[in-house]
């Protein structure tokens, strides 16, 4: 077993507000990360799930240190990266990039392809002669599936998902040890989707990167992750080998999630539509249900669940769940063709 790269540990990051007005200002805290731990090993791909408002950007940034946590320990190869300066940060996204979820907003749409992909390396190495910018560049291009002699297009030229692949060289160009996906594929066609994750995983494996791959929805992370992490309102709920959670899920809400992917056959789909499998929304983040955050939504909840806090453990087989009952419930799955997920 190699030691972790990465060691994500107890991080809380909190959003303060204030209501009320001037006479009656009222603090509100919003806990959008909730104490998450957990370790990746390098060459390792790790799926973080969860609906919209579960805390997965606000942890990634966090860890990127885009934004400062309240609490915890971010140790990148045995350093704390929430104890260093800006400067140094900043000489860390060599080794630690980002994916943005939206391909076209998040590329300058006066820069050319070459320039959005060639920029890091000309921050972190201006004394790098342009043919060899130019030359790694192309091949970046190459590597994503782009046509070098696109090199002087502008975004706009393209489609969302060769956006995705400029994005994705970008990221590259500096020869990263960790990128980290924050809902890539979310902003594409479903057709386009496949191709994308397809190619990440390519990546991943070629280049030997570690993984963080970011998904509202779990059919998105099957093929890609080693392990997948559920969370929900900022804390997690699961964090289990792949192979495990779709076979049989610990944690009711992952059960949930897993049942509610979308059924692309709409015959299929409309039988399926019957059962509802997450009941409700999400509570207000301002005010979290007390106890198992879940219990408002979860079917299986007995009474201390309103009161106690399940802390997350871990069970015999290795996976770690927060749940009082999980010993209890069996959550098995059997994935089909008449399932979301293949
Ligand atoms: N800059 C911010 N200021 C205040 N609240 C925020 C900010 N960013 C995110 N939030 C809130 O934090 C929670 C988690 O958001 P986010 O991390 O974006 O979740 P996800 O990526 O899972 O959709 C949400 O309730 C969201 O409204
Ligand atoms: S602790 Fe209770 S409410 Fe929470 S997921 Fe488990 S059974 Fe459901
Ligand atoms: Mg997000």
């Amino acid at each position: 077993m190699t030691a972790p790269v990465l060691r994500v540990q107890d991080l809380v990051v909190n959003f303060t507000s204030f209501t009320g007005g001037i006479l009656q200002r009222k603090e509100r805290v919003l806990r959008a990360v909730n104490g998450i731990s957990f370790d990746l090993n390098a060459g390792e791909t790790l799926g973080i799930v969860g609906e919209t408002g579960s805390g997965k950007s606000t942890l990634a940034r966090a860890i990127l240190g885009l934004i400062k946590a309240n609490r915890g320990r971010v140790m990148w190869e045995g350093e704390d990266l929430t104890l260093l300066g800006e400067e140094e940060l900043r000489q860390k996204r060599k080794e630690i990039q980002i994916v943005f979820q939206d391909p076209v907003a998040s590329l300058n749409p006066r820069m050319t392809a070459g320039d959005i992909i060639s920029e890091p390396l000309w921050t972190f190495y201006p004394h790098m002669a342009p043919l060899q910018v130019e030359e790694r560049t192309r091949g970046m291009m190459k590597v994503v599936g782009l046509l070098p002699n696109q090199i002087n297009r502008y975004p706009h030229e393209f489609s969302g998902g060769q956006c995705q692949r400029i994005g994705i060289a970008r990221s590259l160009v500096l020869n990263p040890r960790l990128v980290i996906c924050d809902e890539p594929v979310s902003a594409l066609d479903v057709s386009i989707q496949a191709q994308i994750i397809n190619l990440l995983k390519d990546l991943q494996q070629k280049l030997g990167l570690a993984l963080i791959f970011i998904a509202h929805d779990l059919s998105l992370v099957k093929h890609i992750s080693n392990r997948i992490m559920v969370m929900y309102m900022g804390s997690a709920m699961e964090l289990s080998q792949r192979e495990a959670l779709y076979r049989r899920p610990l944690h009711p809400y992952t059960h949930a999630l897993i049942k509610s992917v979308p059924i692309p056959d709409p015959k299929l789909a409309a039988r399926a539509r019957q059962d509802s499998w997450l009941a409700g929304d999400m509570p207000s983040p301002y005010d979290p249900p007390k106890g198992c955050i879940f219990n408002t939504r979860c079917p299986y909840k007995v009474s201390r669940c309103q009161t106690d806090v399940p802390a997350l453990r871990r069970m015999e087989q290795g996976d770690w769940v927060a749940c009082h009952q999980a010993e209890d419930l069996d959550l098995s799955i059997h994935l089909d063709s008449a399932s979301g997920i293949n």
